[in-house]
């Protein structure tokens, strides 16, 4: 980004103090404000905390007063959040682009890459893949699978193609768009035979039932994708969807992930359960202590199984 205006330290001052107050009164966070702030203005925290910029003569930025103005107010009056206004997110230690196009993604679905970091460690066979990220969005756990997965192919899969345009793009500014393989479609039908069996897959599948959708807060229900959002009349669509044929797709002793919303755990274990082709099914709370994630393994899988082992050079 072009830093095409010179603002003084004290314009921007300003700017921030009746920025804060339009915060204060439309009850929106002073830390989204601070946020937006080091994003857009190249501000460290300590620099905003200690004000110190007040003082420079010039700050060289990327927007005008003017821009910051249109973008603060689309925040309070319109609801966008700072994230689709920033354009970025930082997730898992890595700057990810975010449009309205794809779900922000949310601290929490982190814990889903740690999950695979633990299974590995039980059954490292799993990560040579490929492994399969159904419904990436901004493609945010086909990144975290490809960082923690040095030697997996990975598939990153969606229905949007708008979606899957962000996805590519955060994939090439990893350098990782090589390992992962963008494919657009529906599910496990989207894959190429080449992807086939899958050693793992990991989905942040939409799980919000359809009426609670406009009892979300407006941030949410008026810019995120209602296709990322929308798991149909119980939120369960694309879960039981998930449970019904995965087994198809995944080889014996393979891993199957998804993240689910708090009081979804004991339905999808009961899925898991009924569906016969599953073991070690395992409920997650996240840091919360809400419910989370919910893992499985393919049945089939014994300590004799390729996946339980590594590889013969
Ligand atoms: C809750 S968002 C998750 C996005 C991202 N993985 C994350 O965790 O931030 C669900 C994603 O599933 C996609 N999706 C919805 N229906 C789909 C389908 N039938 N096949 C593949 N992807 C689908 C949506 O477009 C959206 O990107």
């Amino acid at each position: 980004v072009l830093n095409l205006y010179n603002v003084s330290g004290h314009d921007l001052w300003q700017w921030w103090m009746q920025a804060k107050q339009g915060a204060i009164a439309a009850a929106v966070p002073l830390v989204e404000l601070d946020w937006l702030m080091q994003e857009l203005c190249g501000l460290d925290r300590l620099t905003l905390r200690l004000e110190t910029f007040r003082h420079r003569a010039h700050i060289p930025l990327a927007y005008s007063l003017d821009d910051l103005d249109r973008l603060w107010a689309s925040r309070l009056r319109d609801r966008t959040p700072v994230q689709y206004l920033a354009g970025r997110v930082t997730w898992r230690g890595q700057a990810l682009r975010v449009s309205p196009a794809v779900l922000i993604p949310r601290p929490e679905t982190e814990e889903l890459i740690d999950h695979v970091l633990a299974a590995i460690a039980v059954k490292p066979g799993l990560a040579y893949g490929p492994w399969a990220d159904l419904g990436t969005g901004s493609g945010a756990i086909a990144l975290g699978l490809a960082t923690v997965l040095p030697q997996a192919t990975i598939y990153a899969v969606d229905t949007s193609l708008a979606a899957l345009a962000i996805a590519q793009g955060n994939g090439q500014a990893q350098g990782l768009a090589d390992r992962i393989h963008y494919c657009h479609g529906s599910w496990f039908a989207a894959l190429p035979p080449e992807a086939l069996p899958l050693s793992g897959m990991v989905s942040n599948p939409p799980y919000i039932p359809t009426d609670t959708i406009p009892t979300l807060q407006p941030e949410v229900r008026h810019h995120e994708p209602h296709l990322a959002l929308d798991g149909g009349p119980d939120g369960l669509d694309s879960l039981r969807h998930l449970v019904t044929t995965a087994p198809t797709y995944l080889k014996p002793g393979g891993l199957w992930l998804v993240e689910l919303m708090d009081g979804q755990g004991s339905a999808v274990i009961d899925l898991l359960e009924r569906n016969g082709h599953y073991s070690n099914i395992t409920l997650y709370p996240d840091l919360a202590g809400r419910e989370r994630a919910v893992l499985a393994y393919r049945t089939g899988g014994s300590p004799a199984d390729p996946v339980d082992q590594m590889p013969i050079e």
